[in-house]
């Protein structure tokens, strides 16, 4: 199977690390672009010689060529769409994913803000051409939570979700918890360690969280709700206080994504939990918790951020898509 990949930042350097390790999974790397430059090659192109050239250069191929081209050359059967994401207007990558899903090309991506902005759209688009559109890797970093409602629980009604979705505020209400930090420090640390968004504004408002509970919500329910119909409470306004009031109750404070159309629920806050609760997670990990029917209470938990493990994800929904349109037709 034929992928071109757009964007060649820390996701899209993972996947091809992974690609060239994996030579078996088949996945033949055909085009790849990043902000400057662009490699076009239909008999396939080395993906290990294209990070040697972008660690060399900091172009992952000819200069001038962009990736509009990638799309024109449709020289590909899957579509990695990695570029920045807007969380705003979702582009530049709504519009690569408009075109390629034209052509009827597969989508793959890891990019958050097209997929809240115009999941339906796209989905719409997608199943008019007989494509798949896959984003595992916009939710949960490593975590399989839309193959998990897609797949693994099909068949179930989903009462609500419930969910630890952003690694860096847990990260800091983690540090804060369990070495006293102030907030300021914990911050200072998680962007020292590149948890961070570029704007940490989007993790600690709890916007980042609120994207991904959107993308949830869209998913599971098809609801067509947008970042806007979020309550978002962020944990930029948190004291060591309040988490050493909570730690006297044997508790301790999440940022918790939670939607429930049930009880009329989509909000991001910090919550006060017992320590026993299965979303008090350490550290940058994610967690992801389904209620369900038949299946009740899965959690999925697991790493939310890194590129090799986002990679993951996009393996993951590269391999269900050989799976299911190319080697069965
Ligand atoms: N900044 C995000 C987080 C990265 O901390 O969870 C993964 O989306």
């Amino acid at each position: 199977m034929r992928i071109a990949v757009l964007g060649l930042g820390a996701v899209g350097k993972g996947l091809l690390r992974m690609l060239a390790a994996k030579p078996e999974l088949g996945l033949v790397l055909t085009a790849v672009a990043d902000s400057s430059s662009a490699c076009i090659e239909p008999g396939g192109i080395d993906p290990a010689a294209v990070l040697d050239r972008k660690s060399a250069t900091n172009r992952c191929g000819t200069q001038g060529l962009t990736a509009e081209q990638v799309l024109d050359s449709g020289a590909f059967d899957v579509l990695v769409e990695l570029t920045p994401t807007n969380a705003v207007t979702g582009e530049p990558a709504l519009t690569h994913m408009r075109r390629a899903l034209a052509l009827g090309r597969h989508v793959v991506t890891s990019n958050k803000g097209p997929i809240a902005a115009a999941h339906a759209e796209l989905q719409e688009i997608a199943a008019g051409q007989g494509v798949a559109l896959r984003y595992e890797a916009t939710v949960g970093g490593a975590i399989p939570v839309i193959h998990a409602i897609r797949d693994g629980l099909a068949g179930n009604r989903f009462h609500a979700i419930t969910g630890v979705l952003n690694g860096t505020c847990n990260y800091i209400l983690t540090r804060m918890d369990e070495e006293g930090l102030t907030y300021d420090q914990a911050l200072a640390e998680a962007r020292e360690l590149g948890y961070a968004e570029a704007d940490p504004t989007y993790d600690v408002r709890g916007i980042d969280a609120a994207i991904k509970l959107v993308i949830l919500a869209n998913t599971c329910w098809n609801l067509g709700v947008v970042l806007d119909d979020v309550a978002i409470t962020g944990i930029d306004g948190l004291t060591v206080d309040a988490l050493r009031l909570a730690a006297a109750q044997d508790c301790t404070i999440r940022l918790i994504g939670e939607a429930s159309p049930d009880r009329g629920i989509l909000r991001v806050a910090p919550r006060v939990l017992p320590r026993s609760h299965p979303l008090v997670i350490e550290g940058t990990l994610n967690a992801v918790m389904l209620s369900t029917d038949m299946a009740g209470e899965c959690t999925l938990i697991g790493k939310g951020a890194g590129s090799v493990e986002t990679a993951s994800a996009i393996i993951g929904d590269l391999l269900a898509i050989r799976d299911r349109y190319v080697e069965c037709g």
